[in-house]
């Protein structure tokens, strides 16, 4: 049997990953492609940070639901008749089949196997001919919750009831998008969802990534937010966020033909906010890259140590629906937009496929991938803390203690 190659002396070296960015390594590969290190980063992370799962207006009515699933998860997220948000297990607690599936507006979830029906904030209440089942009490039956908390206009969720709320270390990433007034932003459409074959963290560092701007996306669609003027804010130790400032060779670039804005621009911008773009991280699911015109949101939900899905979503100042030939100027930049995540997917891909190698190594960086060293920062601490915990509790299995002699 193949030694587990978790053990003190993995978790050390990763100590290199979050050194200053003139002498940091990446993570090594291992992290991106073995199903023991996606078992453990669940432990690690999903399970006890928060999961953007989508848009608070895609619940806007009383019994508005959708489903959705992360690490394997399947999820309800639904408003109930009062008007209260609720995310829960999708798992029937008869026979596993899921209560519901896509998205629509109910009144209660039956579930389609053997019609147990659960109300919207989960509870059980009715389970057909179980009258002669011994020692059963619908009343203590529920589809497991899940805290939820919303940013933004964003619903997180959590599997660790005892989470600390996210909002607070949000606080600095907030104070610099606070004129987009993402809260308020109306979303052009559906977002699309994609499933791809590659490792969450491939997809969050390409959506990171200030070094390949005008390299790999060189060309008219590209060029005006040149890599050379991309700038990583330094935030608190325990920001659930961070930044890259990406300034643009003129005011209210734009991913379209026209290299400019052909939207209505978010109305409370500076002329400062108009000569750059900004994108935001909160790992490990939501990037956000904020132009003048619109605020593209990618929700990552990592499915298997080498799969992911994404959403994609738009969303556009007040009122910009409104103006002629919206539709129209959507398409230009999605057509954009489109070309430039496709050269993004092609190299994800065979990324992938390189960090499978035997002769896959520990890059190093450029000082333009700040934001590679703030996901670093963000996860490092995260995994030594929970293989400390493991080794503690003895979930763990070391094989030797490199911090003893
Ligand atoms: S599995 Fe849901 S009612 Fe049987
Ligand atoms: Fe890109």
């Amino acid at each position: 049997m193949k030694a587990s190659i978790l053990n003190d002396e993995f978790f050390n070296n990763l100590d290199s990953s979050i050194l200053p960015i003139e002498e940091a390594e990446t993570l090594p590969p291992f992290c991106y492609t073995s199903d023991e290190f996606y078992e453990f980063e669940k432990e690690a992370v999903f399970n006890s940070e928060w999961l953007c799962v989508g848009r608070v207006s895609q619940l806007d009515k009383p019994g508005d639901y959708f489903t959705t699933s992360i690490v394997g998860e399947p999820l309800i997220v639904c408003r109930d008749l009062k008007g209260e948000l609720h995310a829960m297990s999708a798992v029937c607690r008869h026979r596993a089949m899921l209560v519901a599936e896509g998205n629509g507006n109910k009144r209660s979830f039956v579930c389609p196997y053997h019609h147990w029906t659960y109300a919207l904030d989960g509870s059980l209440r009715n389970g057909p001919a179980m009258e002669k089942t011994c020692n059963f009490s619908k009343s203590d039956i529920r589809l497991p919750p899940l805290k939820l908390e919303t940013w933004l206009g964003f619903i997180f969720v959590n599997f660790d009831h005892d989470a600390a709320p996210l909002a607070p270390r949000l606080k600095y990433v907030e104070e610099a998008i606070q004129r987009y007034d993402i809260a308020n932003a109306e979303v052009v459409g559906p977002h699309q969802t994609s499933v791809f074959p590659w490792n969450w963290k491939v997809m969050f560092e390409n959506n990171n990534d200030g070094y390949h701007a005008n390299r790999l996306h060189h060309g008219p669609l590209h060029d005006f937010i040149p890599s050379s003027m991309a700038s990583f804010p330094k935030l608190p130790d325990d920001t659930a966020g961070y930044l890259r400032y990406n300034g643009t060779l003129h005011p209210d670039a734009s991913f379209n033909a026209t290299q400019k804005a052909i939207l209505p621009i978010f109305p409370k911008l500076t002329k400062d906010d108009r000569k750059q773009l900004i994108f935001a991280n909160i790992p490990p699911s939501l990037s956000l890259v904020l132009t003048s015109e619109m605020v593209i949101y990618l929700i990552v939900r990592a499915t298997g140590p080498e799969t992911n899905e994404m959403d994609v979503g738009e969303l556009v100042a007040p009122g910009a629906k409104n103006v002629p030939g919206f539709s129209h100027l959507v398409e230009m930049i999605d057509s954009a937009a489109g070309k430039i995540m496709a050269q993004d997917q092609h190299v994800d891909e065979l990324v992938q496929i390189g960090l499978r190698s035997r002769f896959a190594v520990r890059g190093r960086y450029s000082w333009q991938e700040g934001a590679q060293i703030d996901l670093n920062n963000w996860l490092v601490p995260r995994y030594k803390a929970c293989w400390q915990q493991m080794r503690k509790s003895k979930l763990g299995t070391p094989e030797r203690d490199s911090t003893s002699s």
